[in-house]
C-alpha cells in the first residue's frame, strides 16, 4: 500500500476498486478509483475527500505511509455521493481531531445522509490556512449533485474538482500520460456520456468560473481515474467544450433488440444504407452491448435509430430499458428514427416514439416496419430508408 506524490506537498491517498462492474447502473468493465488527496502545510494537513465505505481501510493505510492519522487537521467533503462520502463517519472516527467541511448544501446533505452528522460549511473563496499552503473552494452545484464543490491549492497549483474530468478506470498509473493519453481520453468520454451528459451547461459554467478565478493549473486531480497535467488537460478542455455545447458529428447509432432475427437483419441493412449516405455508423444489439458503451457512441452522434419487434403489442424490454436509461441522460439536440418487425400486431413503434420524444429526441422519419421476415426487397428498402435518413440528418447541418 503506498501513497503517490502529486506535487511537492500534495499526495494521492485514494483507493483502487479493481472489481467494480456497475456504478449505479453504468457498466464499468475497467473498475474505478476513489481518489483522495492530502494537502500538507507546516501547521495543518487537509484530506480532500474520503472513499466508498468498504475502502476506508485502504485510504487510512495509504495516509499512514505519509503522515500519522493524528496529524490530519481538516477533512474536505467535495461531494456527498456515497462513492466519496460513504466512509466519512469511519474516517472521522479514525481522526477525531480533524475539522470537517463541505459546501453549504453539502453540510446539510451530510447530516441528512449520516443521521444528523454535523460538519462545517465553507463558501466560495473561503480559505483554510495550513501554514505555507492554503486551500480554497468553489461551489459547483450539479457537477454532479447540488452539493458538489471544487477545492484548489494555489501554492501547489492543484485543482481537485471531484467528479469533473474523472474516468471510471482502475489502474496503478496515476497520471493520464502514464496510463496512455488515448485510453484516458476514451475513458473520459465514456464517463462524461454516462454521468455528465445532462449537465453540460452547468459543467461549462463551472469551467468558466475556474478561468475567471485565475486558478493556474499544474495538476487537475479528479475523484475518479487518472490525473491530468497541463499538456493533456488542454485536450480535456477541448473535448468538454464540444460535449458541453453539443457539437455533433455525422455519426448514427443503430441500437435494437430482436426476437427471431428479423429486426437484426433490418439493423444491418439500415446500417449499410446510413453508411452509403455518408454517416459513420455504430450498430448495437441491446442484448449484447452494455448501455454505457452505446451511450458513449451516442455522445458525438447526431442521431439514434432504434429498433424493436412487437411483442404483446409493445416493445421488447431491453429497448424499454435503454430508453429509460436515456431518459435520465436527456441526449437533447439529436434526432431519431424507428424500425422493427411485427407478426400479428404492431405496437412497439408507438411506444418507441413516445419514449424517444420524452427523452428529448425528435423522430424525423416515417417508421420502417416489416411483417415477419424481411424479404430481399424489404432489405433493399431498409437500406434505402437508411440512405434517406442520412440525407435528412445531413440536411439539418
Ligand atoms: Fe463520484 Fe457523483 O460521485
Amino acid at each position: 500500500m503506498r501513497a503517490v506524490q502529486v506535487t511537492e506537498n500534495v499526495w494521492w491517498v485514494g483507493a483502487i476498486d479493481w472489481n467494480l462492474r456497475d456504478f449505479h447502473g453504468f457498466e464499468t468493465p475497467d473498475g474505478t478509483t476513489y481518489n483522495a488527496y492530502l494537502v500538507m502545510g507546516e501547521s495543518g494537513i487537509a484530506l480532500i475527500d474520503t472513499v466508498k465505505k468498504p475502502f476506508v481501510p485502504e485510504l487510512l493505510a495509504r495516509i499512514e505511509t505519509v503522515t500519522p492519522l493524528s496529524s490530519i487537521t481538516h477533512i474536505v467533503v467535495n461531494h456527498v455521493e456515497p462513492d466519496h462520502n460513504g466512509g466519512l463517519p469511519e474516517v472521522m472516527a479514525a481522526m477525531p481531531q480533524a475539522q470537517v467541511v463541505a459546501s453549504v448544501v453539502g453540510a446539510k446533505s451530510v447530516a441528512e445522509y449520516h443521521n444528523g452528522l454535523e460538519v462545517g460549511a465553507v463558501k466560495a473563496d473561503d480559505v483554510i490556512d495550513l501554514g505555507g499552503r492554503t486551500i480554497t473552494f468553489m461551489p459547483a452545484s450539479m457537477v454532479h449533485w447540488p452539493d458538489s464543490m471544487f477545492t484548489y491549492c494555489p501554492e501547489e497549483r492543484v485543482l481537485m474538482p471531484n467528479d469533473a474530468f474523472g474516468q471510471h478506470v482502475a489502474s496503478e498509473e496515476r497520471f493520464a500520460d502514464e496510463l496512455g493519453v488515448d485510453e484516458a481520453m476514451r475513458q473520459l468520454a465514456v464517463y462524461y456520456a454516462n454521468i455528465l451528459m445532462p449537465l453540460g451547461g452547468v459543467v461549462g459554467k463551472a469551467i468558466d468560473k475556474v478561468v475567471e478565478n485565475g486558478w493556474a493549473l499544474d495538476v487537475v486531480a479528479p475523484s475518479h481515474g487518472v490525473m491530468w497535467r497541463p499538456a493533456e488537460f488542454a485536450g480535456v478542455l477541448d473535448a468538454y467544450g464540444r460535449w458541453n455545447t453539443g457539437v455533433l458529428a455525422d455519426k448514427v447509432v443503430v441500437a435494437y433488440s430482436t426476437m427471431w432475427g428479423s429486426t437484426a437483419d433490418l439493423a444491418t441493412a439500415i446500417g449499410d444504407g446510413l453508411a452509403a449516405g455518408g454517416m459513420h455508423v455504430e450498430v448495437h444489439d441491446l442484448a449484447v452491448s452494455p448501455f454505457a458503451h452505446i451511450t458513449h457512441d451516442l455522445l458525438e452522434a447526431k442521431a439514434l435509430v432504434l429498433g424493436s419487434p412487437t411483442l404483446h403489442h409493445g416493445m421488447l424490454y431491453r429497448v424499454a430499458g435503454y430508453l429509460q436509461y436515456l431518459l435520465g441522460l436527456k441526449p437533447a439536440g439529436r434526432v431519431a428514427g424507428i424500425f422493427g418487425s411485427y407478426g400479428w400486431s404492431k405496437g412497439a413503434e408507438k411506444q418507441l416514439r413516445l419514449r424517444l420524444e420524452e427523452a428529448g429526441l425528435e423522430v424525423i422519419a416515417d417508421d420502417f416496419l416489416v411483417k415477419f421476415r424481411p424479404t430481399a426487397e424489404d432489405l433493399d428498402a431498409a437500406a434505402a430508408w437508411g440512405r434517406d435518413f442520412a440525407a435528412a440528418v445531413k440536411s439539418r447541418g
